[in-house]
């Protein structure tokens, strides 16, 4: 069980010493972790934010256990220079192309939801968002017209196979034991407006003849925004592209009550001697705002050490008691000062070790 241990910068170092000490507490035998520098910090030091080093000791895991990256300083180098480049570089190395985000309210926590507590207590899903295609990765540009002012473009695309290869991953996900209710698939996309969706859309729906099982239904993106937050309810596992999962699950982390509390797994096809390799990392960000000041909640991604347990080492019955912890601290009252509490980021992780 080998881990690369990327922390990267801003608060991703802080939160993933907490989620490597909940991992430690575990004693699992055979788990070895290697650390690798990715983003800011990365550059800052080797000239690149995804040295060759890094990529190499990630190859050379069954999983990895990333923190953020983003820093302001950075902010005006060449893109392809950019702490964000790392995790881009990552995840198109790797060929993660399937993101799961699940967004879940606790049970008996409805109230750190900013929605009234009989809606946010609806609220548990999947998002599963592709992570290396749409318009991240199309191609793009800058160029000055003759009056002097500039133009930008980003290529937005999708093939059939693309599309393809994630909407199995979906359905496979609605029919998992433990999906959020089983068997609802809700794909969301532009279709009324862009080509990209049109064959996303036609691709997802010829992809459904081979799971008559699962309850398809499509939504444009913007009314996805809307019924997130009106009506939970109704979704289960929700399948969309790259820059609309990307949104869309910054949204639901706000409707959980915040986004120090969801975790991601990136997978692709490569398999390890127990579950599938893996790319473990928050949905946030380094969070520059708060960085180093101790007050962040490592809580997201000691969530993401337990799905990379599940998913990479086959180990769920630890990937529970992980999931039970934090949710115990949180009925403990255990809050950081993004759910309006006074807890820090060591304090925090002391909790969740001391529950589990
Ligand atoms: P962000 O997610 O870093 O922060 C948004 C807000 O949420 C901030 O107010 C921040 O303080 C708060 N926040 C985030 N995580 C928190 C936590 N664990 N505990 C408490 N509060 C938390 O998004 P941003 O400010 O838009 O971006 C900052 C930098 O991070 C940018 O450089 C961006 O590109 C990068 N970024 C990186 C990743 C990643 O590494 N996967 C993800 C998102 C953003
Ligand atoms: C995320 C982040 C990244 C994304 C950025 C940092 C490239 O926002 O992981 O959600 O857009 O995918
Ligand atoms: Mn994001």
């Amino acid at each position: 069980m080998k881990i690369a241990v990327l922390p990267g910068d801003g608060i991703g170092p802080e939160v993933t010493r907490e989620a490597v000490r909940v991992l430690e507490t575990l004693d699992l035998p055979g788990l070895t972790m290697f650390d690798g520098d990715v983003g800011g910090v990365a550059y800052k030091r080797h000239g690149h934010p995804l040295p060759q080093e890094t990529l190499t000791i990630a190859k050379s895991c069954d999983a990895v256990l990333f923190g953020a990256v983003g820093d302001p300083d950075c902010d005006g180098l060449e893109r392809h220079l950019r702490p964000e480049q790392a995790i881009l570089g990552l995840r198109k190395e790797l060929d993660l192309f399937a993101n799961l985000r699940p967004a879940k309210v606790f049970a008996g926590l409805e109230h750190l939801s900013p929605l009234k507590p009989e809606i946010a207590g609806e609220l548990d899903m999947m998002i599963v968002r592709e992570l290396t295609g749409d318009v991240y990765f199309g191609d793009k540009g800058e160029r000055v017209a003759n009056d002097g002012s500039r133009e930008g473009w980003d290529m937005m695309s999708y093939s059939e196979p693309e599309v393809s290869r994630i909407a199995q991953v979906a359905f496979r996900t609605a029919r998992a034991g433990d999906c959020p209710r089983k068997q609802r698939l809700c794909s969301v996309d532009k279709a009324n407006v862009l080509e990209t969706s049109q064959v996303w859309r036609d691709t997802v729906k010829h992809a459904a003849k081979s799971h008559p099982d699962i309850d398809l239904s499509h939504m444009y993106v913007d009314n996805a925004a809307m019924q997130i937050i009106s009506n939970p309810a109704q979704f289960g596992v929700i399948l969309t592209g790259n820059l609309f999962g990307d949104i869309l699950s910054d949204l639901a982390s706000a409707a959980v009550g915040s986004i120090g509390l969801l975790p991601s797994a990136s997978v692709g096809e490569r398999e390890t001697d127990h579950g599938v390799f893996g790319l473990y990392e928050p949905i946030h960000g380094s969070a520059p705002d708060i960085a180093g000041q101790g007050k962040a909640n490592p809580m997201a991604t000691i969530l993401s050490a337990a799905m990379m347990l599940r998913h990479s080492f086959g180990r769920e019955a630890e990937a529970v008691q992980i999931e039970t912890a934090v949710s115990k601290a949180l009925a403990d009252g255990i809050r950081g000062g993004d759910l309006g509490g006074e807890h820090g980021c060591e304090e925090i992780g002391a909790a969740v070790r001391e529950r589990l």
